[in-house]
């Protein structure tokens, strides 16, 4: 019989996938250790389950205590499966940035989270470093584990992640490549294979918006390198106690659009469907392929499940709405900006209502409806010309009396190209309606975001 005794024990021991079309030109081989298969669909399994041994062996973990963690997600997962099985309560806060199936998750087994706001400071009193601080003094027999500083983290890759890439590979691994965030993954992984080859090139990939590789290349914490980013688990707004820079040999950025992209071509080229960090991981790999030599072996970590992230970078619309895809049709043009509904006017009334409506909506359309039938159209350069004809009473004048032509109405799932032809100096826009009946317009302005994304 080979039977676990508990879901506990089926962390770790992860395959080794090697990646077949990315790279497909390329003399160098590159593979996946694709960490998604543990029981919680991340590596941070590994690290969580550490850091409740350790903490036990310490005696500051007792049965029905409390775990508090600051989480994204994967190691409050790792910690919850911990907790269940051992027999403790979790609470976790997370920033309001994470996927909201990363905390319903969470919720599902059993965890209580708290959900923070992004932008503010580690040490603002609204962090979620800060509010798990101050709930692990406020509830008895509770511990807060800081996955950052707490250096069972690294320890667990020290222990596990590393040896059994040396295994897979035969020894034969000359780079290793990992996404960073608190640094346990990279510095334990890392640390465990130098000391088998010193040689073994160690390179960190950071999301732009972190500090951690202005401070990997000058040693300078720099709060000016810190801005908002998408990518998540990743990047650090401070350098936790887990790195320990000598084990890692480069560190480079990677954009939020490009590593987007790139975990939905893992997904579509190779079948690994990862999450976002991956798309970093492996966006690393071909912004410094002209490092690696013919004979080289990347072993590259994918560090968690794309199912975490239906809702963002597998969906179509957010893509478009951040202008990581380009936009295909009306359709497309339509639910990727923010302001979708149409702003229309009847032919009774005037100029001057007109007027308000295009300065109030910030719009330089606007269809002329009556009875749900579209009868012409406004636009700003139209209305420019009347005021030109220095009509004094203009405002007055009624719109069914100096209206224009209506606005051609197309398929809601016209190209692009098809719309370009309809838009030209005498008409800025175009109108469709949708299966529900519903009219929309897409203008000028549109399409030229649009094309900028592409
Ligand atoms: C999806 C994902 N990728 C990468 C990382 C980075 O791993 P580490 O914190 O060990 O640096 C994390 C950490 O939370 C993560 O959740």
């Amino acid at each position: 019989m080979d039977i676990k005794n508990n879901i506990l024990e089926t962390i770790g021991n992860t395959p080794m996938v090697r990646i077949n079309r990315l790279f497909k030109n390329e003399s160098f081989k590159v593979l996946a250790k694709v960490e998604y298969f543990n029981p919680g669909n991340s590596a941070k399994d590994r690290m969580a389950v550490k850091m409740v041994e350790v903490a036990e062996q310490e005696g500051k973990l007792i049965l029905g205590g409390t775990i508090i963690e600051g989480t994204s997600g994967n190691t409050g997962m790792g910690l919850a499966l911990a907790a269940v099985v051992k027999g403790y309560k979790c609470i976790f806060t997370t920033t309001d940035k994470q996927s909201k199936e990363k905390i319903d998750i969470l919720k599902a087994v059993g965890a209580e989270v708290i959900v923070c706001p992004t932008n503010v400071e580690p040490d603002d009193p609204r962090s979620y470093y800060s509010v798990a601080r101050r709930l692990a003094k406020e509830i008895p027999n509770s511990i807060y584990f800081n996955q950052y500083d707490n250096l069972a983290n690294r320890l667990a890759h020290y222990e596990t992640t590393g040896p059994e890439i040396w295994q897979q590979t035969g020894g034969k691994i000359t780079h290793l490549v990992v996404a960073t965030g608190t640094g346990g993954t990279i510095t334990g992984t890392a640390k465990f294979l130098k000391e088998k080859n010193p040689d073994i090139q160690v390179w960190a990939m950071d999301p732009y918006g972190s500090l951690l590789t202005k401070y990997f290349r000058t040693g300078e914490v720099d709060m000016n390198e810190v801005h908002p980013y998408i990518t998540e688990g990743i990047g650090e707004d401070f350098v936790p106690q887990n790195y320990e820079m000598q084990y890692v040999d480069e560190f480079e950025q990677v954009s939020d659009k490009d590593a987007a992209l790139m975990a939905r071509r893992l997904a579509k080229e190779e079948g690994l469907f990862c999450g976002y960090s991956a798309g970093t991981a492996f966006q690393g790999v071909v912004q410094l392929k002209h490092k690696l030599k013919p004979d080289d072996l990347v072993v590259v970590i994918l560090h968690d499940h794309g199912s975490r992230y239906v809702g963002k970078i597998y969906n179509d619309q957010w893509m478009m709405e951040r202008g990581f895809l380009a936009a295909k049709t009306f359709r497309d043009l339509v639910n990727s900006r923010d302001k979708k509904k149409v702003i229309t006017i009847s032919s009774d009334k005037s100029v001057g209502d007109a007027l308000e409506l295009m300065k109030k909506y910030n719009i330089e359309n606007l269809p002329v409806i009556d009875n749900n039938e579209v009868k012409g159209s406004l636009s700003e350069s139209g209305l420019f010309n009347l005021i030109l004809k220095k009509d004094a009473d203009f405002k007055d004048q009624l719109i069914n009396e100096i209206m224009q032509k209506p606005n051609p109405i197309l398929s809601i799932d016209s190209t692009i190209e098809m719309i370009t032809k309809h838009i030209n100096k005498e008409n800025g826009a175009v109108l469709a309606y949708d299966e529900a009946g519903e009219l929309h317009i897409v203008t000028k302005y549109d399409i030229l975001q649009a094309l900028s994304n592409g």
